[in-house]
């Protein structure tokens, strides 16, 4: 299939047969050590600002899909969020890049409660060229590669077609801003009385994944990392669902960003003006605009 990245990389790509089994595996391997977790010390610690958390696991995780990952796509570049790899470098837009979350979800995993993930974005060229997101505990694996469509354990995913007014909606639950937690609030305030309800489960990348499965009918969140969303992202637009910022513009791929993901039901509203989600998309841009 023809793609906007030419047929040469596609090639490239498809040169490696096995490339995204070997992601997939390396994503399940990891998720074989977040599992082994269970009922010892995580050494937890605080990042940056309040309720930060990483633990020894999040830098373990982060070590093997590095090393397991350089093995598999030796000339590529990584991305991760712990282990001091959390910038996007002057010429990370060149050539392949790994943008790694070791585990998404680390408050979830520190307390034993599902969802938490493993993620694993590969860029090419500065934007997103396949993205595995692997849930441990229920042995999800969901994946996609730029035109070949979006999967959950091998079967085809697509986003909903169901109006805002039928879809339950996804909120960001970031518990180290107080502010952007407040802008958060007040967006949920407006969603949650024009859908069946507004869930936060504790993972950005799940969140897209339930997006891009038709579950949900979109996700928001004032400010995630990269790692948070690059794999999602591209899985959630393969299954016909759209991620952009809080303006409604195409996401730079190069760092930290509010984002609005939306299934393709909500965005055709929204690109409408609906009376409902239009306006109420508009609001959505407008409360963005405080970016805290
Ligand atoms: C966090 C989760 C959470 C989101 C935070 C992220 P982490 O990632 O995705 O859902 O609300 O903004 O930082 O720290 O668990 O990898
Ligand atoms: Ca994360
Ligand atoms: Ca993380």
């Amino acid at each position: 299939m023809e793609t906007m990245y030419g047929d040469k990389d596609r090639k490239e790509f498809d040169s490696m047969p096995d490339m995204m089994e070997r992601i997939e595996e390396a994503a399940r391997e990891a998720g074989g050590i977040i599992r082994s977790a269970h009922g010892v010390d995580l050494q937890v610690e605080n990042k940056e600002g309040r309720a930060n958390f990483v633990t020894r696991y999040d830098r373990m995780v982060q070590d093997f899909l590095t090393k397991r990952l350089r093995e598999i796509l030796p000339e590529a570049k990584f991305l991760g969020e712990e282990n001091g790899m959390d910038t996007f470098q002057p010429g990370d837009e060149d050539g392949w890049l790994f943008v790694i979350d070791p585990i998404d979800g680390t408050t979830n995993f520190i307390h034993n409660m599902h969802p938490f993930v493993t993620s694993i974005g590969l860029m090419k060229d500065g934007v997103p060229y396949a993205g595995v997101v692997y849930a441990p505990v229920t042995d999800q694996m969901f994946s996609a590669v730029r035109g070949q469509g979006a999967y959950e354990n091998g079967q085809r995913i697509h986003s909903s077609k169901a109006p805002l007014s039928e879809s339950i909606m996804l909120s960001g639950s970031a518990g180290f801003s107080m502010e952007a937690f407040a802008v958060a609030q007040e967006l949920t305030r407006q969603v949650q009385e024009r859908c069946h309800g507004v869930r936060s489960t504790g993972s950005a990348e799940y969140n897209l994944c339930m997006t891009a499965s038709g579950r949900a009918g979109g996700y928001y969140e004032m400010r995630l990392g990269l790692w948070d969303f690059c794999a999602g992202g591209l899985i959630l637009e393969e299954a016909g669902g759209r991620i952009t910022d809080y303006y409604g513009r195409p996401l730079s791929w190069r760092g930290p960003s509010g984002i609005v993901a939306l299934s393709e039901g909500i965005a055709r509203e929204a690109a409408k003006g609906m009376p409902d989600t239009g306006s109420f998309y508009d609001r959505w841009k407008r409360l963005g605009q405080q970016q805290v």
